[in-house]
């Protein structure tokens, strides 16, 4: 009997690091993608209080934030999905590295979603099909 709870307890965790696994991967809900109400607004304003160190002269290696070949690129050969996950969780990219929720902490998923929906459209660009 304790064997069988052991061996219970033992599948439970390994699930739920399972679980924590995915969710690091690519599973963001797209959902949260498709339904998201857009602000411009407070995209911007997101932007020139965090992404705007970076992105808006291209220090250490991002894209400008008027740099629409590039943009373009990256929805190109990107999933929406995939930018996503990489503003949220951060990458090293090919040019520099990236930081997890572009260096803003208290940031929200909408927070962010809204900022790289800003930096599209000003490049007249959007990640909604
Ligand atoms: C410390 C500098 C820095 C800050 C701050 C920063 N970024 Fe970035 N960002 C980068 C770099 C570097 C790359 C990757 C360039 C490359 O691909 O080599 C990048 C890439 C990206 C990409 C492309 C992702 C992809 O999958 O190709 C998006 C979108 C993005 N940033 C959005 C943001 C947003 C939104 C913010 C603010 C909330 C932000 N960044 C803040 C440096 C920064």
């Amino acid at each position: 009997m304790i064997k069988y709870f052991l061996l219970l307890s033992v599948c439970v965790i390994f699930n739920s690091c399972l679980e924590n696994q995915k969710k690091n991967n690519e599973t963001i809900d797209l959902h949260f993608l498709n339904t998201h109400k857009l602000d411009i607004k407070n995209g911007q304003k997101i932007f020139n209080k965090s992404c705007i160190t970076c992105h808006l002269y291209g220090t250490g290696g991002a894209i400008i934030l008027n740099d629409k070949k590039n943009w373009e690129n990256i929805l190109k050969t990107k999933t929406m999905q995939k930018v996503y996950t990489n503003v949220l969780y951060g990458y090293a990219g090919s040019k520099g590295p990236m930081p997890k929720k572009g260096a803003c902490q208290e940031c929200s998923e909408t927070d962010l979603l809204d900022a790289i929906e800003y930096i599209l459209s000003v490049n007249r660009l959007s990640i909604r099909k």
